[in-house]
């Protein structure tokens, strides 16, 4: 049987998929992103789990999508096959936060995946761009959509039409990533994060999440209400009442994640 191209693991309410295509700096093909959309959606669905982080190697967390697929293709066939909608359109409908571990190439695909994670940790060695221009196409998964909005218009247009890649460095200055930390302490620097979002109650942790994402999708009054509802939700929540009386007592909230 051949390698899996995506590697799970579980660590408690946290899931870990690694992209295991090194050869290829984990260039994105349509495979790799069908199993990534395979497993997360196993872990949606799982009560256990509150929190996926994607993660890639030391040297590429995604080098983009794939090249050598993508030379073959004309129009119709990426029109027809609807190329970036199905399983890659369905990571951007995922609920429980994403955290995107991230050490050395994050191109293309692979920066526009980290984009669309809810938040970027970077190893030192990171390197961020989108370069498609050079291949004479743009970016096609949230690149010109997503930059302007982390980022500025000044700054994406730069990334874009120049095809420059920036350092770690560079990325958080501009507010592309939440951390930069050691590059050999990508993992656990991420794990720590993840699990104390996991400790949290999953129903207010997704409903923050929805929120936050609501900011880029609507008005500020509509993005408001949108908030005040969630809020006034979270109060019919076993947690809400265990978080305030935890409070109330002095001691840690243990929840039950309903
Ligand atoms: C297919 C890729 C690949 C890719 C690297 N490889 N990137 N294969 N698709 N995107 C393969 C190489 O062909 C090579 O295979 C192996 O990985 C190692 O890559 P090298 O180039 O030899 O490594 P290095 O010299 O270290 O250079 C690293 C690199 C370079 C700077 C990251 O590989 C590179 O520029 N890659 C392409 C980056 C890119 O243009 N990404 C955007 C793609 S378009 P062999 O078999 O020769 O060893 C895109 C469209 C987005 O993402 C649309 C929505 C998803």
């Amino acid at each position: 049987m051949s390698e899996p191209l995506v590697l799970v693991q579980t660590h408690g309410r946290v899931a870990v998929l690694t992209l295991n295509r090194p050869k290829a700096l984990n260039a994105l093909s349509n495979e790799v992103v069908a199993e990534l959309a395979q497993a997360i959606r196993g872990f949606e669905a799982d009560p256990n789990i509150s929190v996926i982080v994607l993660t890639g190697n030391e040297k590429a967390f995604a080098a983009g999508a794939d090249i050598g697929a993508m030379s073959q293709w004309n129009f119709s066939d990426v029109y027809n096959a609807d190329y970036l909608g199905g399983d890659w359109q369905y990571l951007r409908d995922v609920r429980k936060p994403l955290i995107a571990a991230v050490a050395g190439y994050a191109l293309g695909g692979g920066c526009e995946l980290a984009m669309l994670c809810d938040m970027i940790i970077a190893a030192e060695n990171a390197r961020f761009g989108q370069p498609e221009i050079k291949l004479g196409i743009i970016p096609g998964y949230g690149g010109t959509q997503r930059l302007p909005r982390a980022i500025g218009k000044a700054k994406a247009m730069d990334l874009v039409l120049t095809a420059r890649m920036i350092s770690a460095q560079e990325a958080d200055q501009m507010g592309l990533v939440s951390r930069v930390v050691p590059t050999e302490q990508l993992m656990e620097k991420t794990m720590e994060v993840a699990q104390t979002i996991a400790s949290m109650s999953l129903p207010s942790v997704m409903m923050a999440k929805e929120s936050i994402n609501r900011a880029y999708e609507s008005g500020l009054s509509e993005g408001l209400m949108f908030e005040r509802r969630n809020f006034h939700a979270l109060f019919s929540t076993e947690d809400q009442k265990e978080g305030m009386a935890a409070f109330v007592e002095k001691r840690q909230p243990d929840f039950k994640h309903k």
